[in-house]
């Protein structure tokens, strides 16, 4: 009781000596407050006139432009360019469903009336750091005008890149997202539908912390754009890690003979893209009926893409990867895999088709690396990369 009254009466003490302090500067305060008001309302006289005057001899010709262009935020008019602009920063507020509604907006003419560059968005789905960081540098620099940049990474960790870095700013909104189970699948979603805020971006590439090129930029650029079908892999695969995984409860959305496999590593077009951020008729079929022991990132694009744009759909995967050691994990290199023979393997790997044509050249991406591998590979990029 004591000690709550003592509080009271210092409030009240408190109280008091503001009032005091405000009464005693009040006088002063409100006949300077006067004298202000009267000399701004002269001024603003004198100004009208002075103004008035000029008007009248059109002096003013010159001024009334800068006074427009000093105000045009204000009035600002709509014009095309609000429309292409990539926005700025790439944080923002929208949630999931928000960002995704806005994402899968599309234009409903085919030609575009200003010339656009047709961008890849590299998204890098990571936990954490990059430590390939300086070799996606070096792959990237000198084209600029070709690629954008995105990094979904754990929501609590804290990137750190340097002020020159390519990667700075480029994080976008994140979630925590489990290997093999949707919100991985809805991590993906989110780095399209970030991308896909960017009208220039028409190529979407999906890659990890532990993922290399295996080509310079131009050998990629041109190796996908050149392409008539996205780079999603999918294939129809007997057995329990293939259809075995099939939950007959998805009929009819999704039939035993539209069920595919593939890597998540993928790279697709615009077209595609929106394709499965609008997605609203497989995504509650697979987090229903897609649970592990059936992994969900393994299967909801390449069969929901399969149903809807077979046609667009190359089947295979960009990303070199070796399941040859077998278990849960592909294998990862490291520093004393950088040699010869390593990448004679990659590049040795069984023909594949491009554009109806077989080809030799099936890979433009690899992993998993380990961060020791990044000296060796910075060193010898020119010989085995190509840049
Ligand atoms: C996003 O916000 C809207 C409006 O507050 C809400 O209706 C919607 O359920 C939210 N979506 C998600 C995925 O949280
Ligand atoms: C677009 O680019 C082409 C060639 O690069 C040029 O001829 C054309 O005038 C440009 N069009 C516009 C609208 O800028
Ligand atoms: C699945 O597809 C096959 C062939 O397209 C068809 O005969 C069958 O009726 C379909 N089943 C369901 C449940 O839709
Ligand atoms: C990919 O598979 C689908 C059927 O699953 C097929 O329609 C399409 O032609 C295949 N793509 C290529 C390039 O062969």
């Amino acid at each position: 009781m004591k000690s709550r009254v003592g509080s009271q009466g210092s409030l009240e003490e408190g109280k008091d000596t503001v009032n005091k302090v405000v009464i005693n500067q009040y006088k002063p305060l409100s006949l300077r407050l006067l004298q202000f008001l009267l000399l701004f309302l002269g001024l603003a006289i004198v100004f009208s006139f002075v103004s008035m005057y000029m008007v009248r001899y059109s002096v003013v010709q010159n001024v009334i432009p800068m006074v427009q262009s000093r105000f045009q935020p204000c009035f600002q008019q709509l014009s095309l360019e609000r429309w292409i602009r990539p926005p700025s920063n790439l944080l923002h507020s929208m949630n999931d469903s928000q960002l995704f509604w806005r994402a899968s907006i599309v234009p409903q003419i085919k030609q575009y009336p200003f010339n656009r560059t047709r961008k890849i968005a590299f998204m890098f789905l990571t936990r954490g750091p990059l430590p390939l960081a300086p070799l996606w540098e070096r792959f990237f620099k000198g084209n600029e005008k070709l690629y954008s940049i995105y990094v979904h990474s754990l929501p609590s960790y804290n990137p750190d890149f340097p002020h020159s870095s390519i990667f700075l700013d480029r994080q976008i909104p994140s979630q925590v997202a489990e290997w093999g189970r949707m919100s991985m699948c809805d991590a993906e979603r989110r780095l399209l539908a970030n991308a896909l805020l960017d009208i220039s971006n028409e190529y979407f590439v999906l890659l990890s912390e532990a993922c290399i090129p295996l080509h310079n930029f131009k050998a990629v650029y041109h190796y996908i754009s050149k392409s008539r079908y996205s780079f999603m892999g999918a294939v129809d695969e007997p057995g329990p890690y293939g259809r075995g995984r099939y939950n007959p409860n998805m009929t009819p959305e999704v039939n035993i003979t539209d069920w595919r496999k593939g890597s998540q590593w993928f790279e697709v077009n615009r077209k595609l893209a929106v394709d499965i951020v609008k997605d609203e008729k497989y995504h509650p079929k697979f987090e229903q009926f897609c649970r592990p022991a059936c992994y969900v990132d393994e299967h909801y694009f390449p069969t929901m893409l399969t149903i809807e744009s077979p046609g667009l759909l190359a089947n295979r995967s960009l990303t070199w990867v070796d399941w040859s050691r077998g278990g849960a994990h592909p294998a990862t290199f490291g520093k004393a895999d950088i040699n010869d023979q390593f990448f004679k393997r990659i590049s040795d790997s069984p023909t594949c088709v491009y554009n109806n044509q077989p080809t030799s050249l099936c890979f433009l991406f690899a992993r998993k690396f380990a961060p020791s591998a990044l000296g060796p590979l910075l060193q010898h990029s020119t010989k085995y990369l190509g840049f």
